[in-house]
């Protein structure tokens, strides 16, 4: 299978099996923006909030669920609390990553996989969701096309994804071009070229992104008076960490909650 990826699976690795991020994250093995509006009181609580987000997008919640770019296994696993493990797939394009996946929740079904070359049959799965994975895709339409493909007729699709004004990050080679979309209203039309109905996108800036940025700035801080980072480093640490809470206010315009039908 030839795979072109917009971004290496090495470079996904390396962003997020470090040790700042895994200790960032609580050692939970997320690696996302997280859901901040039900009071989330860490990065790893607002993480499992996300996924209860996507969950929650979910018309009906048995049969089976497919994970696309599922990470480290960390959205994997907390889909345990409402399916059986033996009806949860999570697949990603990094063999690393889904080594980490298979070790975190060990019950589930891992798969190395490209989101836009799923190898599963048609009318598959009763739901898929893709956390903070669908901009990275060559392309997220060809991911959509995909997703519409193996859902049941009447399955359900639950997404979080972003919006971006610029070009820089195109440039980079973390979103390609084509996933670049200046609006909801064309975010919507993609989902329905794909064959999505019932399709529902709510702007979640100031509760994913938003909560994420504050959380990122006041990380060290905390860390620093829990005894868990000396001064040096945590003055170091912090400068990183406004610098980025910035530059991904700035290179993200709207954080997107997503969900559509195949239809019945
Ligand atoms: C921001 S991380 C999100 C990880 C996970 N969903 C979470 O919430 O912790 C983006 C993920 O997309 C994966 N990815 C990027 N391109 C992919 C592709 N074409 N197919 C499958 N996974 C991909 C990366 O390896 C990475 O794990």
């Amino acid at each position: 299978m030839t795979v072109r990826w917009s971004m290496r699976p090495s470079t996904y690795d390396r962003m997020m099996r470090g040790g700042n991020q895994r200790r960032y994250y609580g050692n939970s093995g997320y690696f996302n923006f997280g859901y901040w509006g039900a009071g989330a009181k860490s990065q790893r609580e607002a993480s499992e909030a996300l996924v209860d987000q996507m969950v929650a997008r979910i018309a009906n919640k048995t049969g089976r669920i497919l994970d696309v770019a599922c990470g480290l296994g960390a959205s994997t696993k907390r889909l345990t609390q409402t399916y059986a493990p033996e009806m949860i797939t999570g697949i990603n394009i990094s063999d690393a990553q889904i080594a980490d996946a298979r070790a975190l929740a060990p019950s589930c079904t891992f798969q190395v996989m490209n989101a836009t070359k799923l190898d599963f049959p048609h009318d598959h799965f009763d739901a898929v969701i893709c956390i903070e994975g669908a901009c990275h895709f060559d392309t997220r339409d060809k991911f959509l096309k995909e997703a519409h493909r193996v859902l049941k007729p009447g399955g359900s699709l639950a997404m979080s994804d972003m919006l971006f004004p610029i070009t820089i990050l195109s440039d980079f080679g973390q979103v390609p071009r084509a996933n670049l979309l200046p609006s909801i209203a064309e975010y919507c039309a993609r989902l329905a070229a794909a064959g999505f109905v019932s399709i529902e996108v709510t702007d979640a800036t100031d509760d994913c992104l938003g909560g994420f940025r504050a959380n990122l700035a006041r990380w060290p801080g905390a860390e620093r008076r829990a005894g868990r980072m000396n001064l040096s480093r945590s003055f170091a640490t912090a400068v990183i960490c406004k610098l980025l809470a910035a530059f991904f206010g700035w290179s993200c315009q709207t954080y997107l909650l997503v969900s559509a039908r195949k239809p019945s």
